[in-house]
């Protein structure tokens, strides 16, 4: 092999060798720096005699442009290494799926409670919202329900503190108390309103626009299985003006009912009962008459006209102040509604049960 092709192996070799392109420009100078294979033998033509220098020469730059050309294949390589890197390196997955904002809904019983809301407001009634941190007063005593009766110990409930001994404080059993609350309120507003003097003197026997308001909310008491939570939903209900009857209550939750469940396919039955704020009481049930839930009774509310000594305890006078009041479960409504049959499942937070509602 001539001395020529062996400094093009040995560039090439070298090259090769070079891993990044730092290692490479070192490489090259050995042959084509100041003082590299090629530059040595440049300067050797000088010894010539003139006929060998123009073919001497032109070997010389043949090698020296496979040195450079090798030079450049290597410098290009390196740079491609580099840029791969730099790719992978910096790689994004096109094909993930993309960030989404999750898509809210409302829970099944706030759907439920929403509609009732929208029902009884077509029929005039507003629409009022109460404490769940209740006093015995406005929980027991003034619905009819002094310290020693036996109807309290359907219910047990959660006392919190805050209150005194004769006034404790608990979680309300029901939304009842809403009733006393509501009423006082009104009343309140039409003596200011009449000049019939501050509440507390007597009861009011003057003319008022009829009270007429649901109440839903948040309940609590000591149960629990699969038809009971701790934690429940009642929707009270309360008519009171100088006429209001049974036949109303009839009209007025017939409707409710038939609208609730889109079906006129419904029939209702007064249960005659007991509740100490009503007298008569009883507890209203429905039957479909078709569909997978028919011929059963399904209880659905307590009912009744409101007993006189409420009547008194919201401040009117009850010869001449009438009327009902009821109480529902929109947790049943919701499982008679969708087909559940675990109440529990609705306070469970499971999203694959609650999405199914969206
Ligand atoms: N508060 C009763 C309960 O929780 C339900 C009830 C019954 C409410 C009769 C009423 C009523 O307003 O008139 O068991």
């Amino acid at each position: 092999m001539n001395e020529l092709n062996v400094v093009i192996d040995s560039a090439k070799a070298s090259f090769a060798r070079a891993a990044t392109p730092a290692d490479l420009e070192n490489a090259k100078a050995l042959f084509l720096g100041k003082s590299g294979s090629i530059t040595e033998l440049m300067k050797g033509l000088a010894a010539l005699p003139v006929d060998q220098k123009k073919s001497r020469g032109a070997a010389i730059n043949l090698a020296k442009q496979a040195i450079e050309a090798a030079l450049n294949q290597r410098r290009q390589a390196l740079a491609d290494v580099e840029l791969q890197a730099q790719l992978q390196a910096e790689a994004l997955d096109v094909t993930l799926p993309g960030r989404q904002r999750g898509q809210g809904g409302l829970h099944p019983v706030s759907l439920t409670l929403e509609r009732i809301e929208a029902i009884f407001a077509s029929m005039g009634f507003a629409v009022a919202q109460g404490p769940e941190i209740e006093t015995d007063w406005f929980n027991f005593t003034a619905l009819n329900t002094p310290e020693d009766h036996p109807a309290r110990s359907m219910h047990d409930t959660f006392y919190v503190e805050g209150g005194s001994a004769d006034a404790p404080h608990l979680l309300r059993t029901h939304t009842s108390p809403m009733q006393i609350r509501y009423a006082v309120q009104h009343v309140k507003q039409q003596r200011a309103a009449s000049g019939a003097g501050p509440v507390g003197e007597a009861l009011f026997a003057g003319t008022m626009p009829e009270i007429r308001v649901i109440a839903p909310g948040r309940t609590y008491r000591v149960d629990s299985d699969a038809t009971h939570s701790p934690m429940f939903h009642q929707c009270e209900g309360l008519w009171v003006g100088e006429n209001i009857s049974f036949k109303d209550l009839k009209f007025v939750f017939t409707d409710f009912c038939r609208t609730f469940f889109e079906s006129d396919d419904l029939v209702l039955r007064f249960r005659p009962s007991f509740f100490p704020f009503t007298e008569p009481s009883a507890e209203i049930d429905i039957q479909f008459q078709s569909g997978p839930l028919a011929g059963r009774w399904l209880e659905v509310a307590g009912s009744g006209q409101v007993h006189p000594n409420v009547i008194r305890n919201m401040g009117l006078e009850p010869e001449k102040y009438i009327g009902f009041a009821f109480g529902m479960g929109p947790d049943r409504l919701t499982m008679l509604r969708y087909g559940v049959n675990d109440l529990r499942l609705f306070f469970d937070g499971d999203i694959r049960f609650l999405s199914q509602f969206q």
